[in-house]
């Protein structure tokens, strides 16, 4: 364990399950927030930091770049690292504890323990990143028993991981509120995102196609379009007609089952992967109540 001295109280930085667990049972009467993260953080996290920070006694965040969600053709060696940096940033939004397991702690010889979560997986990110959502909740899982969170907070970014954690939760009766933070985004609409380092200067500027088509089908929607293929195809067109870009998927779903819309009603999830350059980006916009 070791303490990084900042700007607030002594931060607790642990590699060690039984220290994370002997801290956050110092005091059983404190409330528990957590922040699961794979570290290279952005203002999207530490918004959930701070929001951790001020709705729970005490909060933990957690850095470990997962590598059971990820597939052998993804990015997970070139993911980018940056702990010295993210301690002090975790530090300075308040919160009190940070865990950063190795693989071996997490995954040590002889695990063999996998968590499945069936429907909300098949679509969208899990159709094509087969595994990823498997990956996803073996390890927070892992993460809720290990922290015992009174709450856990994640990103509207991941739009689908959320609504597959919700799941997870409820199923296996894990005692904690999981809360989803709004998506923060730079000035010019691209959603926060650890892979935005990776793009080009110009690729950089292509990328806020994202941003632009998906405020483009709200303002379809909007205007009374009802018709989900002609949202999906407005999407579709706008991205592959931007240099550098190279639509995966665009989805106008059901923001309860993920199913995809004939007919755009109620509450709904807007959503797309991009290709820019190499990098493979996603952002969402969720709408509700839309009336038939
Ligand atoms: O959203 C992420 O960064 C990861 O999927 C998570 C939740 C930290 C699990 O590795």
């Amino acid at each position: 364990m070791h303490l990084l001295l900042g700007t607030q109280t002594a931060l607790i930085v642990s590699k060690n399950i039984s220290e994370i667990r002997q801290a956050r049972w110092a005091d059983p009467a404190l409330s528990w927030g957590l922040v699961p993260t794979m570290g290279a953080l952005h203002a999207g996290h530490i918004s959930l930091a701070e929001r951790a920070a001020a709705e729970n006694d005490k909060s933990c965040a957690t850095i470990f770049v997962n590598p059971t969600q990820f597939a052998p053709t993804d990015d997970l060696d070139k993911y980018p690292r940056t702990l010295e940096r993210d301690l002090e940033m975790l530090d300075a939004a308040g919160i009190d504890m940070v865990f950063t397991p190795t693989p071996a702690v997490m995954y040590p010889d002889g695990f063999g323990t996998r968590v499945l979560v069936d429907g909300v997986t098949a679509r969208l990110e899990g159709e094509h990143r087969p595994g990823h959502f498997d990956g996803v909740t073996q390890v927070v899982s892992k993460l809720f028993n290990i922290v015992q969170p009174n709450r856990a907070y994640f990103g509207q970014k991941d739009a689908q991981q959320t609504v597959v954690l919700k799941k997870l939760v409820r199923d296996l009766n894990f005692n904690l509120d999981l809360i989803v933070c709004p998506t923060v985004r730079e000035p010019d609409g691209l959603a926060m995102s650890s892979r935005n380092r990776y793009l080009s200067a110009e690729e950089r500027q292509r990328a806020t196609v994202l941003y632009q088509s998906l405020s483009q089908a709200a303002k379809m929607i909007e205007d009374g379009e009802r018709d989900g293929e002609t949202v999906r195809q407005m999407i579709a067109n706008t991205v592959n007609t931007t240099p550098h870009a190279e639509l995966i998927y665009a989805s106008v779903a059901s923001a309860l089952d993920l199913s995809e819309l004939d007919r755009i009603s109620g509450n709904i999830l807007i959503s797309l992967a991009v290709l820019v350059g190499d990098t493979r980006l996603i952002d969402n916009f969720m709408i509700d109540d839309i009336k038939p």
